[in-house]
Formats: C-alpha cells, sequence, structure tokens
C-alpha cells in the first residue's frame, strides 16, 4: 500500500479545523489534530473523525497552545516521530477580542496577534525543515476576508489576518523551490462557534450583503484548504481564495 499523507491541523477540535480534519479523514491522511483546551473530549473526536471514512487512518492529539514556540517544537517532533513526515500543515487556530480602536486594550490587540499570527509563524517555522528534507510540503493558512477589506471593531483580528497573508505570500516565495506551496483561504462569514455569538438579526443582516444570500459552512471551507493542499496542487502558490460567497470580489 502507498504510505499516506500525513496532515497538522491547529485548532481542529471543533469549528473549520474538525471539518478540515474530516475532509483529509475521507482522504485517506493520518492526522495530528492540535487542540488546546482541556475540555476537549478526544475520544469523542477521534470517534467522529474516524466515523467520516472507510480509511484505516491513524490520529494523534497533541494539547499545544500555538503561541508557545518550544510547545510548537515538540508537537511537530511527536508528529514527526510517529508518522515521519508531515506533508501538510494548516494553520487553523484563531481567535477574536473585538472592540473598537478607541475602547481596544493593549492586551486585547497582543492576544490576537500571538495566537493568529505569532502562532502561524511557530507552527510553520517548526514544520518546514521536515518539508524541505522531504522536498514536499503544502502549507494553507487560514486568513479571512477581513484581512483583505479590514473590519470597523476588529483592527487586532484583520491586521493578524492581513500578517497571515504578507507572511504566506514571503514564504510561498522563499519554499517554492523546495516543492513547498503556502496559501491562504480567507473565509467569509461562517457558521461555527465563533460566529454564533451574533445575534439572528445580524446574520440576517449579513447574509443580505452575500451574493449567494447565506453564510457559508465549515465544510465548505475545508473543502477549498483541501484543493489546495492536495497532491494535484503543483502549480498554485502564494494565493489566497475567498471563500465567501462572492461577499468580497
Ligand atoms: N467562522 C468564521 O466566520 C471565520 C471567518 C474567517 C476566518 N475564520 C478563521 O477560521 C479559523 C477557525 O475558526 P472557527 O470559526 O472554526 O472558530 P472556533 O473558535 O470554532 O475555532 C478556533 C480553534 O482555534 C483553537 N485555538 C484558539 N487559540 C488557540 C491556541 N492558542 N492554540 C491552539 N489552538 C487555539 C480553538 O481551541 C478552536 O479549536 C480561525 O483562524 C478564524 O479566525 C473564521
Amino acid at each position: 500500500m502507498e504510505e499516506r499523507r500525513v496532515a497538522l491541523i491547529t485548532g481542529a477540535s471543533r469549528g473549520i479545523g474538525k471539518k478540515v480534519a474530516e475532509k483529509f479523514a475521507k482522504e485517506g491522511y493520518n492526522l495530528v489534530i492540535n487542540y488546546v483546551s482541556d475540555s476537549t473530549n478526544v475520544e469523542e473526536i477521534t470517534k467522529e473523525i474516524k466515523s467520516v471514512t472507510d480509511e484505516d487512518i491513524q490520529v494523534l492529539f497533541v494539547k499545544t497552545d500555538v503561541t508557545d514556540f518550544e510547545a510548537c517544537e515538540n508537537m511537530v517532533k511527536q508528529a514527526v516521530e510517529k508518522f515521519g513526515k508531515i506533508d501538510v500543515l494548516v494553520n487553523n487556530a484563531g481567535i477574536t477580542k473585538d472592540n473598537l480602536l478607541i475602547r481596544m486594550k493593549e492586551e486585547e490587540f497582543d492576544r490576537v496577534i500571538e495566537v493568529n499570527l505569532k502562532g502561524t509563524f511557530n507552527m510553520t517555522k517548526n514544520v518546514v525543515p521536515y518539508m524541505m528534507k522531504k522536498r514536499y510540503g503544502k502549507i494553507v493558512s487560514i486568513s479571512s476576508v477581513v484581512g483583505i477589506g479590514g473590519n470597523a471593531g476588529q483592527c487586532n483580528y484583520s491586521a493578524s489576518k492581513a500578517g497571515i497573508i504578507g507572511f504566506t505570500k514571503s514564504i510561498a516565495k522563499e519554499l517554492a523551490s523546495r516543492n513547498i506551496l503556502a496559501n491562504c483561504i480567507a473565509p467569509g462569514f461562517i457558521t461555527t462557534d465563533m460566529t454564533d455569538v451574533l445575534s439572528e438579526e445580524v446574520k440576517e443582516k449579513i447574509s443580505d450583503q452575500i451574493p449567494l444570500r447565506k453564510m457559508g459552512t465549515a465544510e465548505e471551507v475545508a473543502n477549498a484548504v483541501y484543493f489546495l493542499a492536495n497532491e494535484e496542487n503543483t502549480y498554485i502558490t502564494g494565493q489566497v481564495l475567498n471563500v465567501d460567497g462572492g461577499m468580497m470580489m
């Protein structure tokens, strides 16, 4: 049997990350699932992920805060010890701490940059040497449409997501000669825990501004991640793919 590909996904215990994990499971990838919360039910999630696939895949869970560089290094080592390589890195872990600039606290700005942008650096920096050895790698980082267009009340989040785009384009240039391709997904409004906090009224208003007239699903984002990360993508790098129902054109 051909050796299975290996995908490491950060923040994959729920939301978009979990659906990304399920998509890769369906495609027969072994998985490294990063999570951070103590309340994560690893057994339950393993069952759920394995239930979507007929493939006999292996799943490794690693609890790590992506803001901790050394901990990321250890997670990557654990993954390589188990599977011998990492073919795909999906930088998905992310948080919001929304506030207007005028009210935003320094720690709200710092934390969002630390998790979303520095976390992406911490993971990518630690995974890339192993990809270079194999001369194969796909990196997909989850940005956001607000990283392109900005959003009132989200200067911290928008800056972190714009940062991910600049970071991705730079590493795409640096790593292309090693056959490592790096791209971003920019989701619009996707139904997850992150957006569940919005009232129905707000959600309706948002949907009215989307050409496809609805919020997206985590599965729709996961399919786009897989499109950029699978073996057949051999010529798309340094790009941002919007998954937003046509909201931002
Ligand atoms: N939902 C949307 O509408 C939307 C839109 C654009 C972009 N995004 C991005 O998609 C990604 C996934 O978001 P989601 O909607 O599934 O939200 P979510 O809150 O359900 O998932 C985020 C995940 O990141 C994890 N995480 C947070 N801090 C972490 C840390 N320090 N270390 C490791 N993991 C950490 C959380 O535990 C959670 O599993 C995020 O990067 C988010 O910014 C979401």
